[in-house]
């Protein structure tokens, strides 16, 4: 493709970002009048923007069948905000609070009981990855993220895992690390670690530049997959390019990741594109962690944090139980600094500035 149809397609890009991340930040999107995704969703999937994911086994939603019926012929809105807020529960392990019960209230108001009616029938007959749930869940989620979120978390996995995993496998003939970010949003978390990692390949010399950009040695097998709910951040993850404004993904950035980023040369001057060499090491696809099954198997790392928040007690017992299964026996887990594990399966490794946990 020549230069001047890429600049042009990114400019398109940083546009269609900006709309998506205002979007994101509103939560004001539902009911989406059962539309098909927009053409710019496939347009920008990972496997047209770079080497398909690694193989995984896939996925069993939720069976549909765990909703209730819906009402028929209510006379008012309130059986049908209950039985939204049951349905939110099953499908997506959102504990429905006071701000998300006002959020779905607000939602229902904008159509007439028939429609609504019509509306949450669909909801009832196709399971959590159908376009209208998708549109629905991401309306009453956060997605607050940015690089190098809890840099203390962060260098501990470093230099205690990511080193040790690097070390582990540095004399085989096919080094393989696995590592899941299992609510990934835009793909900040993801991309840390993957910088993370990139830097103790460097530190012993396994790694291939071209130009600035550097990659992983080509015996390297890096199953690095990041994951979300939203099919808007995993479409913004895979693009890779972010806006560099101060209280955007780089606000808490350290310079020394810098060379990982280019500045576009078209559009919008204050983004920044993630070099070729990272981007392409990465993979986002959406999934819902109420699932029953992850997305990636024998993962090394998982990271998990800042969404268990949204979930009861038996959302993240679920979740706990899914983050089990991906990891490989020894694997570790990464949560939010301020969530607590109540499983059996899995150790604290407790560290100077958080604590991970072993699957044991
Ligand atoms: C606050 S962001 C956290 C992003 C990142 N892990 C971090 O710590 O910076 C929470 C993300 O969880 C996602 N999420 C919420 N419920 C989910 C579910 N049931 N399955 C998958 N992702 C979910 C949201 O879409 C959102 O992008």
């Amino acid at each position: 493709m020549a230069a001047d149809d890429l600049n042009d397609k990114l400019a398109a890009l940083q546009r269609k970002m900006a709309e998506l991340r205002s979007q994101l930040g509103t939560g004001a999107s539902v009911p989406s009048a059962f539309t098909a995704p927009p053409s710019e969703a496939r347009a920008l999937s990972s496997t047209s923007l770079r080497a398909a994911a690694p193989s995984m086994p896939v996925s069993a939603p939720r069976a549909t069948e765990l909703l209730p019926p819906v009402p028929q012929g209510a006379s008012d809105r309130e059986p049908f905000v209950n039985w939204l807020i049951a349905a939110v529960r099953v499908r997506s392990g959102i504990a429905v609070e006071e701000q998300v019960r006002q959020k779905l209230q607000r939602i229902t108001a904008r159509l007439p009981l028939s429609e609504l009616e019509k509306w949450l029938s669909i909801l009832a007959t196709v399971d959590s990855a159908h376009p209208e749930w998708l549109a629905l869940l991401e309306s009453l989620t956060n997605h607050e993220t940015y690089f190098f979120r809890d840099m203390g978390q962060l260098e501990h996995l470093q230099r205690d895992v990511l080193a040790a995993l690097v070390a582990r496998e540095r004399n085989k003939p096919s080094p393989t690390i696995a590592i899941w970010s299992a609510a990934s949003s835009t793909g900040e978390e993801l991309y840390s670690v993957a910088m993370l990692l990139l830097e103790e390949l460097e530190n012993i010399g396994e790694v291939d530049s071209d130009g600035p950009s550097i990659r992983a040695k080509a015996r390297w097998r890096l199953r690095l997959l990041g994951s979300d709910l939203s099919r808007q951040a995993v479409r913004l993850a895979n693009a890779g390019v972010y806006d560099g404004g101060a209280h955007a993904s780089f606000r808490k950035f350290p310079q020394r990741f810098a060379r990982f980023f280019e500045t576009p040369e078209e559009g919008d001057p204050s983004f920044r594109r993630v070099r070729a060499g990272l981007r392409n090491g990465v993979a986002f696809q959406t999934f819902n962690l109420m699932d029953a099954l992850p997305p990636i198997a024998a993962c090394d790392v998982v990271l998990c944090r800042n969404v268990l928040i949204y979930f009861d007690a038996d959302g993240k017992r679920a979740v706990w139980s899914l983050v089990h299964r991906a990891l490989s026996p020894e694997g570790m887990a990464l949560f939010g600094p301020t969530d607590v594990l109540e499983d059996k399966r899995f150790t604290p490794v407790w560290g100077s500035s958080t604590v991970l946990y072993r699957r044991v």
